[in-house]
């Protein structure tokens, strides 16, 4: 099962992306993660993704898919995977296309996440990430049993990106680049809307319903 987790920042990829996971077994692929780590090891790769992320616009198109192609050719991927932030816009819609014909796999599913924008300005500056796990919290939605801490013991962090300023200039990209991806996938028959408004264990059933119903498909 092939996935592309679709959505506007905040609208709840990772939270959904760690339930699928957990009950299908499918590898993450999330660009953002991926970026923040090289960060951490400060690459060369991280310190230039770094100049895009802190202001809300997107790492080019080169970079990115570079690396996602890179990644979808792990063995680990081979029995499925969900794409989380990727693609952002049509070209890297396109070079995913081609990525995926070359190695002769498929898409089955894209889960088009749909939430309010002003809700997600709340979910985005109230976030609280963990260092260790990248367990994800809300100050008001989800906080933690212990302020500041994970359920795992590790440190919770802000986001560099989570502030206002640059929460707006994330959902104006959004609305830009990637929201004219919902048009460029419904023709396929594969794109799901999901009310991404709910609690995530509401969001979560018809996320899994989605995905048995694209599993029995392509069994059929
Ligand atoms: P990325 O890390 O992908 O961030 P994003 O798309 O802005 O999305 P988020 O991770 O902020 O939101 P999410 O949908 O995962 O929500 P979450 O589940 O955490 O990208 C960051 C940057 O990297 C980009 O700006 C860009 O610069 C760069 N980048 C990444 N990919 C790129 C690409 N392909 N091309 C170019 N550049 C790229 O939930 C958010 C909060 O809400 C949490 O606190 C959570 O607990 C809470 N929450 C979740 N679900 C619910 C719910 N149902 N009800 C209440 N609260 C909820
Ligand atoms: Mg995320
Ligand atoms: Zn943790």
């Amino acid at each position: 099962m092939n996935v592309v987790l679709l959505g506007p920042p905040g609208a709840g990829k990772g939270t959904q992306a760690e339930r699928l996971i957990e009950k299908y077994g499918l590898v993450q692929v999330a660009t953002g993660d991926m970026f923040r780590a090289a960060l951490s090891q400060r690459t060369p790769m991280g310190l230039e993704a770094k100049k895009y992320m802190d202001s809300g616009s997107l790492v080019p198109d080169e970079v990115v898919e570079g690396l996602v192609e890179e990644r979808l050719a792990g063995d680990d991927v081979a029995g499925g995977f969900i794409l989380d932030g990727f693609p952002r816009n049509a070209h890297q819609a396109e070079a995913l296309d081609r990525i995926l014909s070359e190695s002769g796999r498929a898409l089955d599913l894209v889960l088009n996440i749909v939430v309010d924008p002003e809700v997600l300005v709340k979910r985005l500056t109230g976030r609280r990430v963990c260092r260790d796990c990248g367990g994800n919290y809300h100050m008001v939605f989800g906080p933690p049993e212990v302020e500041g801490q994970c359920s795992c013991g590790g440190e919770l962090y802000q986001r560099d990106d989570d502030n206002e300023e640059t929460v707006r200039n994330r959902l104006e990209v959004y609305r830009d680049q990637t929201q004219p991806l919902i048009d460029f996938y419904r023709p396929s028959g594969k794109l799901v809307d999901i009310d991404g408004s709910r609690s995530p264990d509401e969001v979560f059933a018809d996320v899994a319903s989605a995905v048995d119903r694209a599993g029995s498909a392509g069994v059929a």
